[in-house]
């Protein structure tokens, strides 16, 4: 981050957004002489074109230094990014105000924001006919492709939202998950499992298990003429780490008849061990996923206190006095082992002798391998599915990602990498208009043109 916020907004102006005429006339009108000086002349008030312009400067000028935020060199059109953050945090700083007045939960008026500007009706088109339906009686959202006599291929698709967020009906994913039932001649099943803080785990996970054991079933896999041989589960971020999690549970499950073929992860989460992860260092500052917001999400999820979050931010519930956190445990989210050292880079872990022992008691789940994936041991994760797993460099959940692409292969699994150098979280979810991120829409058709070769 090359600039500070006070030392750019002087310059901002003048070289970046805004011609200097229109924020500051006052400066690009030079006048032959000053008003009200000459005792012949009346003293003329602002005319009322001008107190707009003046009044529409400020606002922009506030809204300019909101919305301004000093972004990494090399990320994505940091502009886009820089407005979608200031819608986010106004969005945040709106339902944290209720949070407080006692109006209402954050996250209920978050998620009656989002309902309100991004949920669409189910509706089918030429090629694809779309329909809400339930799956193990979990509420799903149904892409099916129309026409053709063969068999289809099958996507079971967790949205993201940091398990608290988000819906299948909503429009950014209702249309990634049309075309990829279009492009890949697949079933998709976008399912709306139930979501914090009316819901924490492992009703999650339960309600990601119950739709994906459903959508096994011979019947329905039968009903949807899907191909038992060509199933995939696929998410992203607090979807990625359900669908990981699903995967692992299945592959395991030796009663099942069908077994997923591929697992498709997106900036997936899968632990929450360690805070201060190369990339949460790097990206701790980054939009849209703040450190912070990453560890109040954890403590949702897990119906721990939100005021465990400076705990956790500090690491101090995997100190080196957390009796409970085996070697072996502790190896396994070892970022310094598992990174290459271009990811590493200069940063250094952060690893308390002593910290908050107490902790893993009241939120035992930290360590649970159904909420963080990354735990599993190697034996579990051998059998899972032939991995896809996307990853952004400006992201807190990067390493997430990369480390489980290395225990995976460590394990034997054919794990793919799909790294985006420019690409921030949540970018996949931003490939349509209005917002139409470039690293949204190259990863967006990555993926798509992977499980084309895979599936
Ligand atoms: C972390 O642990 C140390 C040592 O026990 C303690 O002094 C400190 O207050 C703890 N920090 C937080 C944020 O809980």
């Amino acid at each position: 981050m090359k600039r500070t916020r006070t030392q750019s907004l002087a310059s901002y102006f003048e070289t970046e957004v805004i011609p200097l005429s229109f924020v500051a006339p006052w400066r690009t009108h030079q006048r032959s002489h000053r008003v009200g000086l000459n005792p012949h002349e009346p003293l003329t008030a602002p005319s009322v074109a001008m107190r707009l312009l003046l009044a529409g400067a400020v606002l922009l000028s506030a809204a300019a230094y909101y919305v301004y935020l000093p972004l990494p060199s090399g990320v994505s059109e940091p502009w886009k990014l820089m407005l979608l953050d200031a819608l986010f945090r106004s969005f945040m700083q709106a339902s944290d105000a209720a949070h407080a007045l006692g109006v209402c939960h954050r996250i209920h008026l978050l998620n009656w924001v989002v309902s309100w500007v991004e949920e669409i009706e189910a509706h089918s088109c030429d090629a694809v006919q779309v329909a809400d339906s339930t799956l193990g009686g979990v509420p799903t959202r149904v892409f099916h492709p129309l026409g053709g006599s063969q068999l289809k291929r099958g996507i079971v698709y967790f949205h993201g939202g940091g398990w608290a967020l988000g819906s299948a009906r909503m429009r950014s994913y209702d249309l990634l998950c049309r075309k990829m039932a279009k492009d890949l001649d697949s079933v998709v099943m976008s399912v709306d499992y139930r979501l914090a803080p009316d819901a924490v785990f492992p009703d999650q996970y339960y309600d990601a298990l119950a739709a994906s054991r459903a959508f096994l079933t011979p019947e329905v896999l039968h009903r949807y003429r899907i191909d038992p041989n060509r199933v995939c589960v696929s998410g992203d971020s607090a979807g990625g780490n359900l669908a990981a999690a699903v995967a692992q549970e299945l592959s395991s499950d030796d009663s099942l008849p069908v077994k997923f073929k591929l697992q498709a992860l997106i900036y997936p989460v899968l632990q929450a061990l360690d805070f201060h992860t190369a990339s949460y260092q790097q990206n701790q500052a980054v939009p849209i996923l703040y450190r912070p917001f990453m560890a109040r999400f954890w403590l949702q999820y897990l119906g721990a206190d939100s005021s465990l979050e400076p705990l956790l931010l500090t690491n101090n519930h995997s100190s080196l006095d957390q009796r409970v956190i085996s070697a072996d445990t502790r190896s396994k989210v070892d970022w310094t082992a598992l990174l290459s050292s271009e990811k590493r880079k200069h940063f250094r872990p952060v690893v308390k002798a002593r910290g908050s022992p107490e902790v893993m008691d009241a939120v035992p789940h930290l360590m649970d391998v159904r909420a963080a994936p990354l735990l599993a041991d190697q034996a579990v994760l051998r059998r899972t599915p032939t991995a896809y797993v996307m990853t952004c460099e400006f992201d807190v959940l990067r390493d997430d990602g990369l480390m489980y692409v290395r225990r995976l292969q460590d394990a034997g699994v054919t794990a793919t990498s799909d790294h985006y150098e420019d690409g921030f979280h949540g970018c996949m979810v931003f490939s349509f208009l209005p917002m139409m991120s470039s690293v949204g829409q190259r990863s967006m058709n990555n993926y798509i043109s992977w499980l084309d070769q895979n599936l």
